[in-house]
C-alpha cells in the first residue's frame, strides 16, 4: 500500500508527551484503543479557553458567557460536520461512548421498548454496549439476542436473517472491535435492520478517530463516540441521533440548562439536544474536541486509516516470526488493533515486562469478558496504534516480545 505524502515522524512533534523516557527507555505508546495522546493544538485550545473565555454557557448575559456559549455551540456544529449529521441539533455532548449508549438505553429504550421486544447485539461488544442493554432488558422485560463471532473474529453474518427478525426493535453493534480489530460492515447491517423496522445504534468508539465516519452513508439512527480516543480531552464525546429520534425521546437527566419553565410541581423541557444536557456541561471538553477534529481533519481520516493499516499489517507479518504467538481477529482489513496471546507469559506479566522497557501495551479482558470466554481465554495482550506510531516502534516491540518469550520460558 502506498503511504500518503504526510511526514508522520514530524507529526510526532505535535505530541509533547511522546518525547519522554519511561523506565530509562524511549516511550512507545501502543495503548491507543484505551485512550490517545493529545496534540499541542488541543492543549492550546483548552488553555486559551480557560485563560480568556471561561464562563458558564447559555446563562450569563455578559461577554465571557457569550464567548463560551458561542465556542461551545460552534464545537457542536464542528462535530455535526465531522460525522455528516444533517444539523448540529442532532449532536448531544456526552462524557463519551458509554454515556451516549446509556442515554439511548434509558431514555429511548425506556420509552419505546416493551416486554418480549428483542435487542440485538453481537458477541464482540464492549461492556459499554452490553451492560446498559442488560439493565434495560431487566427493567422492561425485553430479550437480548446476539450475533455470534466466528473463529476468525468476524461476525457470523450467515445467521443474520434468523437473528434480525421483526421482533428486533433495536440493533446496537460496534463499528470496530476493541479486542479483535474487526471492522464490521456497518452500512450493510444498518440497511438490513431498517428493512425489519429496527432502530440502529453504532458504537464508533474505535472508528471515529481512525477512518471516515459519515452517519448519512452509514444510515444509522444513533452513533456514539468518545473524544479522548481521537486526540480530544477525557470526559468529552458525542451522541448523534437522527432529529426525529431525538425529538421523540424524553429527558434522561433533570436539572438546570435543559428546561423551558419550572413550577414546584412540573417542568417543561427544551428541544433536543439541550434537553439531554442537564447541568453545566463539559464546555472545555467540547472546545477541545472541536480542536481535535480540526487536527485530525488536517491530516485526513483516509490518510490516518492508511497509516494505521500499514502499521497493523506490518505487525501481523512480524508476529508470524515469533514462536507460540496466537493473534486474534481477521487476517485482512482491520482497525489499528492487534490482540494476541503468547505461549509463556500471561498477558499481565507480559504487559509489566513491556512496561519495564518503555512499551505501553494493555493486558486483560479489555471490557470484553464474554468475547474472551468465546475464545477460551482469560485475556489477551493488545497493541493498538495511532498515526504518531512508527514502524521502528513496531520493530522494538518485536524485540521486546522475543526477549519476553525467552525470559518467561
Ligand atoms: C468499542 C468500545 N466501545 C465503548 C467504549 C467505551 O468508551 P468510553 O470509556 O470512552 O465511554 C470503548 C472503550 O474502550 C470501546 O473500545
Amino acid at each position: 500500500m502506498r503511504e500518503s505524502s504526510i511526514d508522520w515522524k514530524s507529526v510526532r512533534e505535535d505530541f509533547p508527551i511522546l518525547d519522554q523516557q519511561v523506565h530509562g527507555q524511549p516511550l512507545i505508546y501502543f495503548d491507543n484503543a484505551a485512550t490517545t495522546q493529545k496534540p499541542r493544538a488541543v492543549l492550546e485550545a483548552l488553555r486559551s479557553y480557560y485563560e480568556h473565555d471561561n464562563a458558564n454557557v447559555h446563562r450569563g448575559l455578559h461577554e465571557l458567557s457569550s464567548r463560551a456559549t458561542e465556542a461551545y455551540e460552534a464545537a457542536r456544529a464542528r462535530v455535526a460536520q465531522y460525522i455528516g449529521a444533517a444539523s448540529p441539533d442532532e449532536i448531544v455532548f456526552t462524557r463519551g461512548t458509554t454515556e451516549g449508549i446509556n442515554l439511548v438505553a434509558q431514555a429511548w429504550g425506556g420509552k419505546f421498548l416493551r416486554e418480549s421486544d428483542v435487542i440485538l447485539l453481537t458477541e464482540m461488544e464492549h461492556h459499554s454496549n452490553l451492560v446498559p442493554w442488560q439493565l434495560l432488558a431487566e427493567r422492561v422485560g425485553a430479550r437480548l439476542r446476539f450475533i455470534p463471532v466466528r473463529d476468525d473474529g468476524t461476525l457470523a453474518l450467515e445467521q443474520i436473517d434468523q437473528l434480525l427478525t421483526p421482533e428486533v426493535k433495536l440493533f446496537a453493534f460496534t463499528h470496530i472491535s476493541n479486542s479483535l480489530g474487526t471492522i464490521n460492515p456497518a452500512a450493510e447491517l444498518c440497511a438490513k435492520a431498517r428493512a425489519v423496522g429496527a432502530v440502529t445504534l453504532l458504537d464508533a468508539a474505535q472508528s471515529a478517530g481512525h477512518m471516515p465516519v459519515n452517519v448519512q452513508e452509514l444510515g444509522c439512527d444513533f452513533l456514539a463516540f468518545s473524544g479522548h480516543k481521537m486526540c480530544g480531552p477525557t470526559g468529552s464525546g458525542a451522541l448523534f441521533g437522527r432529529a426525529e429520534m431525538l425529538d421523540a425521546i424524553p429527558p434522561w437527566h433533570g436539572g438546570g440548562e435543559m428546561i423551558v419553565s419550572v413550577t414546584l410541581e412540573k417542568s417543561s423541557f427544551k428541544k433536543a439536544p439541550h434537553r439531554f444536557e442537564a447541568g453545566t456541561p463539559n464546555i472545555a471538553g467540547a472546545i477541545g474536541l472541536a480542536a481535535a477534529i480540526d487536527y485530525i481533519e488536517g491530516l485526513g481520516r483516509a490518510a490516518i486509516f492508511e497509516h494505521d493499516s500499514r502499521l497493523t499489517s506490518y505487525t501481523l507479518k512480524r508476529f508470524a516470526e515469533l514462536p507460540g504467538m496466537r493473534v486474534l481477529g481477521p487476517i485482512g482489513a482491520r482497525g489499528a488493533i492487534v490482540g494476541f496471546v503468547m505461549e509463556s507469559p500471561h498477558p499481565h506479566d507480559l504487559t509489566t515486562f513491556a512496561d519495564q522497557r518503555g512499551l505501553a501495551l494493555r493486558g486483560g479482558h479489555h471490557c470484553n469478558q464474554p468475547l474472551m470466554r468465546r475464545f477460551g481465554l482469560p485475556g489477551t495482550t493488545r497493541a493498538s496504534f495511532y498515526f504518531y506510531n512508527t514502524i521502528e516502534e513496531v520493530d522494538r516491540m518485536i524485540d521486546i516480545l522475543r526477549d519476553a518469550a525467552r525470559f518467561f520460558a
